[in-house]
């Protein structure tokens, strides 16, 4: 089935949340069709984790430490996400990269750790803006992919950070390029595509094959478009 990760990034409360799911659920979201993960932040988890039973979406984090526990001030520990109902963990987020300094290693320890505890990991890759207009998207995706050759099962989202918040997303032909590329480094992986996901650009993205899925940003704060969203590609 089609996947599609809602990451809300740092925001809402559990009331928001609450308030939030209410009105998303209100307007039927066609889950029949369509795998649906939340990826709350952590404070929200252990409330998203008391509606699992109604079996309507999946639980994701948006990271993870890689120690089980510890001395490790601040952090969130794989067995926690698992007691908390999460079965995928979002690790390599290039927001992550980028403002905490993440580096390949940590990432794969991260997925490593996500997958020794019986949960998937989705490990996000993508270039910046100026290997993108230099062409070495391949390049980029292929270092960044080097460490995660034996992680199985594991999710690949390919999420351009020139694409993250733009509006702007690169052709159906170069994410299908792209993702060639990570199916071919990883033969097993599922490949979902993130980057100014919208009902705007939905009819260039469903071009794309392979495709297995969307980790969707912004968008998915909106319940009422997010639902029409998820509508219109359930009816492509
Ligand atoms: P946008 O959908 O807001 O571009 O964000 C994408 C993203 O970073 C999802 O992880």
């Amino acid at each position: 089935m089609f996947s599609v990760v809602a990451n809300w990034k740092m925001n809402l409360s559990i009331s928001e949340a609450r308030a939030y799911l209410e009105l998303f659920f209100a307007h039927h979201p066609p889950l029949d069709k369509i795998e649906l993960l939340m990826a709350p932040p952590f404070t929200v988890l252990p409330y998203l984790s008391t509606m699992i039973h109604q079996n309507r979406f999946k639980i994701a984090s948006q990271n993870v430490y890689w120690e089980s526990k510890g001395a490790f001030t601040g952090e969130i520990s794989p067995p926690m996400l698992r007691d908390l109902s999460c079965t995928h963990v979002i690790v390599g987020h290039s927001e992550r990269r980028q403002y905490f300094l993440e580096s390949n290693e940590q990432v794969a320890n991260k997925a490593r750790a996500v997958l020794h505890a019986g949960m998937i990991p989705i490990v996000c890759v993508g270039e910046d803006m100026l290997a993108y207009k230099e062409g070495r998207t391949e390049q980029i995706i292929k270092s960044q992919l080097a460490l995660f050759k034996e992680f199985e099962p594991v999710w690949i989202a390919y999420e351009p950070l020139w694409s993250i918040g733009s509006g702007h997303i690169p052709s159906s032909q170069e994410i299908a390029k792209a993702n060639h590329t990570i199916k071919a480094e990883l033969p097993q992986c599922r490949v979902l595509y993130g980057g100014s996901v919208s009902s705007q650009t939905l009819p260039e993205l469903m071009k794309v094959k392979p495709l297995d899925g969307f980790l969707v940003g912004g968008l998915s704060l909106k319940p009422l478009e997010f639902c029409t969203f998820l509508q219109e590609l359930a009816s492509t």
